[in-house]
């Protein structure tokens, strides 16, 4: 089960982000949909983005705290006049409908990663508002 999971993970991240042969972190000791997250989010997000407090962005925004703040609004990080124009609020929800289909919710945004499996998506939702 857990070797099946990580197979499809690797699968998604290969086609996300094009990279074949990227190692999957099983980092997910305990079952809950934030740890899942996290191995999701290692998978196919922290190529771009950092997650530590004060850790400078790298090709994307920093995502610390990223829940409850304005989009396109990380220090220091140059964002597309889309996203930093954008009047988003960073929130479960908004997250939600934009991580479904981002350049649908913010057209011209640079992020173009979706998460189109519901479940995928709550997970690391829920790991994205562990960062705080
Ligand atoms: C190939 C690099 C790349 C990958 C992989 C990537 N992103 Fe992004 N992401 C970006 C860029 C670049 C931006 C800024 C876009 C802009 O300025 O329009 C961004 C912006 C964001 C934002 C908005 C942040 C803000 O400060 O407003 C969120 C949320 C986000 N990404 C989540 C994710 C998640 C979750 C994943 C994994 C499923 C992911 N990203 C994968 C490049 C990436």
């Amino acid at each position: 089960m857990r070797f099946a999971k990580s197979v499809q993970v690797g699968l998604l991240s290969a086609v996300a982000i094009g990279i074949v042969g990227l190692t999957v972190p099983v980092g997910a000791q305990t079952s809950d949909a934030a740890s899942e997250g996290m191995a999701l989010f290692e998978a196919q997000c922290s190529i771009c983005h950092a997650t530590a407090k004060n850790q400078p962005s790298m090709l994307a925004p920093n995502l610390f705290g990223v829940v409850g703040r304005k989009a396109g609004s990380a220090e220091g990080f140059a964002y597309s006049a889309a996203l930093k124009d954008s009047s988003e609020v960073w929130s479960t929800e908004t997250l939600n409908t934009f991580l479904t289909a981002p350049s649908t919710v913010i057209p011209g945004t640079r992020m173009t990663v979706a998460v189109p499996d519901d479940e995928h998506r709550a997970e690391i939702i829920a790991y994205l508002a562990t960062l705080r």
